[in-house]
């Protein structure tokens, strides 16, 4: 099968990137936030809106994280979540996961009209339907615990989709938008009256002492009372996070069919996982279709994921064109509920929010409001579940030690895999090479001459392999991504890849 688009977001590719300046000099703020995805926004939109002056320092361009690369469904559906927080967790904190969505989609929505954010919204249904009769009991499951925590859900057999579905659970009014539109409006009411947007302004490590908080870039340096990590996959390793959390890609087309346009919103329950939405664009409604998930750095052929999700949409669809694909990368935690607060126990300056688990627009936007509860020193509800170091995690010290213990294969079985066969790269192939005890990250682009840089990841060491898509080096352990020069892409990472001699 042959991709006939472009490998670009449809997010990035239709909409214009603001430019904001770096951060230069001694800067003193109230509050800075790290990152310009979902969470980094709107927490310091919060904040502003409560009067504080917050500096928010973007690594690279405005909203070209995780964030530029979703689905963007905004919904409190999140697959067949409920059912299996009741089992876990019981009722309480069912209803409180529950709560803090619906309270992140009404927000959302309250903004939108407020300040007139022209960005594609629209409801719709939301569903996570099967095909199997197998999952039929699941999706049962899930209508009841959902019923049992009060959100309005109901069981169905059929749908819009142009295929036939056994079963789905459907929550009626949630919504979908466009996630740069939304939030470039928002960094624009962020900026200014003694806040500041920064881009290209990568934080590089921070200083905690009793009264404040410093942050150094390369230009510069914000001094605040909080901090809050808002980069996806924490930066600064404090909390033990990298024993906690999974980064895992998923894949994404747009596309235009020619069947009737479905309504809803639907995921299937079952794997590969298979998720449709609308999108208005100029040239009509585009779909666009999510699926396939793999822990970052493990899938070498990643061009394949796209083509097996081209023919899973082939086989669903009348496809007329496939104008865009892209890929992207989320975080999971051990017992699947976000970690959102405290950065370290106890701490009251740093916060921090990851483990969306693939729901960031709701999950993120509750943690901006949690998060700036907590440095305005609101009561908030949701503290306790989404505690980074709450109890439960006790439950999942097997897993923790299996994490650890998966880490640490990666890490020795990178450093000693044998040596690759001498046969020349063609163009567009890259390959991880020894070379005088050192193993060296090799791409070879086309029409120049290869290029090499150190194939160890500058977190915690493990050795990258290469991601034939999108031309990236990316780390199995903990999925920090560079470009073929080094560069980071994703956190965790802050430094380059090493130059190939250094
Ligand atoms: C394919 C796919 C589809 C998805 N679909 C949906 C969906 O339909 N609905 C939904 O709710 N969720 C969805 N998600 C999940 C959602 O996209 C994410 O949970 C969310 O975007 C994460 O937002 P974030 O703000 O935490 O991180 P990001 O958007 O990744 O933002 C982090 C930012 O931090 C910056 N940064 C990193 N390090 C530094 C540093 N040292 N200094 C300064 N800046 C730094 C990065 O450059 C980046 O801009 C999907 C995820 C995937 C992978
Ligand atoms: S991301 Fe942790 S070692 Fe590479």
């Amino acid at each position: 099968v042959e991709l006939e688009q472009k490998h670009s977001s449809y997010w990035i590719d239709s909409t214009l990137s603001p430019v904001y300046p770096k951060l230069i000099g001694r800067r003193r703020f109230d509050t800075i936030v790290i990152g310009s995805g979902i969470v980094g926004l709107t927490t310091a939109f919060l904040l502003k809106l409560a009067g504080q002056k917050v500096a928010l320092l973007e690594a690279r361009k405005l909203v070209e994280g995780n964030t530029g690369y979703t689905t963007a469904k905004i919904t409190s559906q999140h697959g067949l979540i409920y059912d299996r927080i009741l089992k876990n967790f019981g009722q309480s904190t069912a209803r409180l996961y529950a709560q803090a969505q619906q309270s992140a989609l009404n927000l959302i929505n309250q903004w939108i009209g407020q300040y007139q954010i022209s960005c594609d919204y629209g409801l719709a249904s939301a569903s996570t339907y099967t095909q199997k009769d197998t999952c039929l009991p699941d999706i049962e499951a899930e209508v009841r615990a959902t019923q049992q925590i009060g959100i309005p859900s109901r069981f169905v057999s059929k749908s819009d989709l142009p295929y036939p579905i056994k079963g789905a659970v459907v929550f009626p009014n949630q919504a979908h938008f466009h996630p740069r539109k939304y939030l470039l409006h928002l960094a624009s009411l962020v900026n200014g009256d003694g806040s500041t947007v920064f881009e290209n302004s990568r934080a590089l490590y921070y200083d905690e002492s009793s009264s404040t908080i410093e942050v150094k870039t390369l230009h510069g340096t914000a001094i605040a009372n909080h901090l809050v990590i808002a980069t996806s996959f924490p930066v600064f390793e404090k909390g033990f996070y990298a024993s906690r959390l999974t980064a895992f890609r998923s894949y994404a087309l747009g596309v235009y069919v020619s069947d009737p346009i479905p309504q809803s919103m639907y995921i299937t329950v079952e794997k590969p996982l298979f998720s449709v939405r609308p999108q208005p664009t100029d040239k009509g409604t585009m779909l666009i279709i999510t699926g396939l998930i793999h822990p970052v750095g493990h899938q070498i052929d990643t061009q394949q994921c796209y083509q097996q999700l081209e023919k899973l949409t082939r086989q669903r669809f009348s496809v007329k064109s496939i104008d865009y694909s892209w890929s992207a990368q989320d975080v999971s935690t051990l017992d699947g509920l976000p970690y959102i607060g405290p950065y370290y126990p106890y701490s009251h300056r740093l916060y921090m929010a990851t483990g969306f688990s693939g729901w960031g627009m709701t999950n993120g936007t509750a943690a901006a409001m949690l998060i700036s509860d907590q440095i305005l020193g609101r009561p908030n509800p949701w503290q306790h579940i989404f505690d980074p170091s709450r109890l439960s995690q006790l439950k999942e010290s097997g897993q923790l030690i299996q994490q650890d213990v998966h880490v640490a294969k990666t890490f020795i079985k990178g450093h000693t895999s044998p040596a690759q066969p001498t046969k020349p790269l063609e163009p567009g192939q890259g390959r991880v090479i020894h070379r005088h005890g050192r193993q060296l990250a090799v791409y070879h682009p086309p029409n120049q001459p290869p290029r090499e840089v150190s194939a160890q990841c500058t977190h915690m060491g493990c050795i990258v392999n290469f991601n034939n898509a999108e031309k990236t080096w990316d780390c199995p352990c903990h999925g920090s991504r560079f470009s073929t020069n080094g560069e980071v892409i994703n956190a965790p990472a802050i430094k380059k890849l090493k130059s190939a001699d250094g």
